[in-house]
């Protein structure tokens, strides 16, 4: 779900910017054409007008529609790679360009999952109730204090993030590397029992994690979900990638 793309940036197309500069030189020229033929008109009126003015007039005309093709060209090859350079080029992206997000517009309660270097990343807007949950979950879970690095310094903690409302987490088990399914919400309504205190169960093998991605108990997942870099710019926008210590 991505809930930003207003955020996105706009992107720019070639084929647009070739067309603009071509349209914008090709009103050059025609102006010139005209500005000239109002020239020659009134030339050809004077009486003492030779022809060797009228070849210097076409002269002229033919002198403007080169430079201006060469122009167009020119101002294609400078406006080309400004434009290009202002947005990160999908490979830059794929190959591990921050990313920003907005998470202002999520619900308590709920997550939106994003992409970075390929990956699933989930964004969970956590509820007091999913937080009381995770402490709740404490003695459930294999690694509580989150001792195996899966995350950041900055993240080493009960929560296992910078707020403790937004948990952000790349969506892959760390067993054999499936994408566990969403179970949110806890108890009997979850499908995973009356006790269920809400997290994600991966399908393949059974692992349990809580809200916080920690790991239960016997499950063949051998540590927490990993926790990306990120950092808070504001209050509401999350940089996924980068390690600069946020609010
Ligand atoms: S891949 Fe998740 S439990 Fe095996």
């Amino acid at each position: 779900m991505h809930i930003y793309n207003d955020l996105q940036p706009k992107r720019y197309n070639l084929g647009s910017v070739l067309r603009y500069t071509a349209r914008f030189f090709g009103e050059q020229i025609l102006h010139g054409q005209v500005a000239d033929q109002m020239e020659e008109h009134s030339n050809s009126e004077d009486q003492g007008d030779s022809a060797s003015n009228s070849v210097d007039t076409k002269k002229r005309r033919i002198l403007i529609g080169v430079t201006g093709a060469v122009g167009a060209v020119a101002g294609i090859g400078a406006v080309t790679p400004f434009v290009m350079s202002m947005f990160p080029s999908e490979r830059a992206r794929a190959a591990g360009a921050p990313l920003e997000v907005d998470v202002g517009n999520i619900e308590p309660g709920m997550m939106i999952t994003e992409e970075w270097r390929g990956k699933p990343v989930w964004i969970l807007h956590r509820t007091a109730e999913m937080i009381e949950a995770v402490r709740k979950s404490d003695d459930k879970v294999a690694d509580p204090d989150s001792r195996l690095p899966m995350q950041p310094d900055y993240a080493q903690n009960e929560l296992r993030s910078i707020k403790p409302d937004y948990l952000v987490l790349v969506g892959i088990c760390t067993h054999l590397g499936c994408s566990p399914s969403q179970k949110l919400e806890a108890g009997e309504a979850s499908g995973l029992g009356a006790e269920w205190l809400g997290g994600f169960f991966c399908p393949c093998h059974g692992s349990r994690f809580d809200l916080a991605g920690r790991v239960y108990k016997g499950a063949l997942a051998p540590a927490n979900l990993d926790v990306p870099p990120h950092t808070f710019l504001t209050d509401t926008r999350v940089l996924i990638g980068e390690d600069r210590k946020g609010a």
